[in-house]
């Protein structure tokens, strides 16, 4: 069974087709990556996939539960975990502090509870903050566990919002353009962190705008254009995809 499979996905905003009748599939313990210049539907294609707002019609099935009318807390809690465009630090929190508020989605006493410190949570409090600095040395930031997050570099929030979006055990981890803003040692560096991620057994789908990242890491490449799926294959196929080639260079 796929892990994740879009049947017909539409969505129209007015009289726009910003994803238009897209399906495939997301098979376990693959990284595939969807590409397309910008405003061809892949953030659009992401806010149905996580529950952001609903398809106009298809359908999304996660581990084979179709999420129709589902909302983002609910479609994370079944194990599938998200970045955004934009990076987004909880400001006035330390690195680590940010990876807590990710873990706190899964935990027990819930994020309010042990705000107020309540007796209850000060175990799972300890646990909390534990797993996230094990996540902080997974993805290699644990020395800055302590700093204010907003205060660094681009690909380290990149990192500590990894680490946040995997403290919630996804078994789905949706990237939305990992390498937007980060300079080309960035952009591989994340790579390699995207690439460590799927080792531990977690499934990667990412869209991004950087063509040698995806080509560098992916499994599987779905090419979207206007809102259309006009390419699904290996990395090496696509580069040779002769309408996929004019698209990139008809942008330059
Ligand atoms: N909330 C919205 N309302 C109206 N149009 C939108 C909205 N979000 C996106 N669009 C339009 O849908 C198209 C696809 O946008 P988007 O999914 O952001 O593309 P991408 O992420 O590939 O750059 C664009 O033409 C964009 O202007
Ligand atoms: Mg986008």
């Amino acid at each position: 069974m796929a892990l994740l499979e879009l049947k017909q996905l539409h969505k129209r905003f007015g009289g726009l087709h910003a994803v238009n009748d897209v399906s495939f599939r997301v098979e376990p313990g693959q990284i595939k990556a969807v590409i397309g210049p910008n405003g061809a539907g892949k953030t659009t294609l992401f806010n149905m996939i996580s529950g952001t707002f609903p398809a106009t019609s298809g359908s999304v099935f996660f581990q084979g539960k179709d999420l129709k009318g589902k909302k983002p807390f609910q479609v994370a809690s079944l194990g599938m975990a998200r970045t955004f465009q934009n990076i987004k630090m909880f400001n006035g929190m330390t690195a680590l502090e940010n990876v807590m508020v990710g873990r706190h989605v899964r935990s027990h006493a819930g994020f309010l509870a042990s705000m107020f410190r309540m007796p209850w949570t000060w175990k799972e409090e300890r646990d909390i903050r534990e797993k996230s600095m094990e996540l902080l040395a997974l993805l290699e930031i644990e020395e800055h566990a302590h700093t204010d997050a907003v205060s660094l570099a681009f690909g380290q929030q990149r990192a500590v919002e990894l680490a946040r979006a995997l403290a919630l055990e996804p078994s789905l981890l949706l990237l939305d353009e990992p390498a937007a803003g980060l300079n080309i040692y960035e952009t591989a560096e994340v790579g390699r962190l995207i690439t460590k991620i799927r080792d531990l057994g977690i499934t990667v789908l990412l869209v991004e705008h950087d063509m040698s990242l995806v080509m560098d890491i992916s499994d599987e490449i779905v090419v979207l254009c206007f809102g259309e799926k006009i390419a699904e294959d290996v990395p090496a196929t696509i580069q040779q995809d002769p309408e996929v080639i004019k698209i990139y260079l008809g942008e330059e």
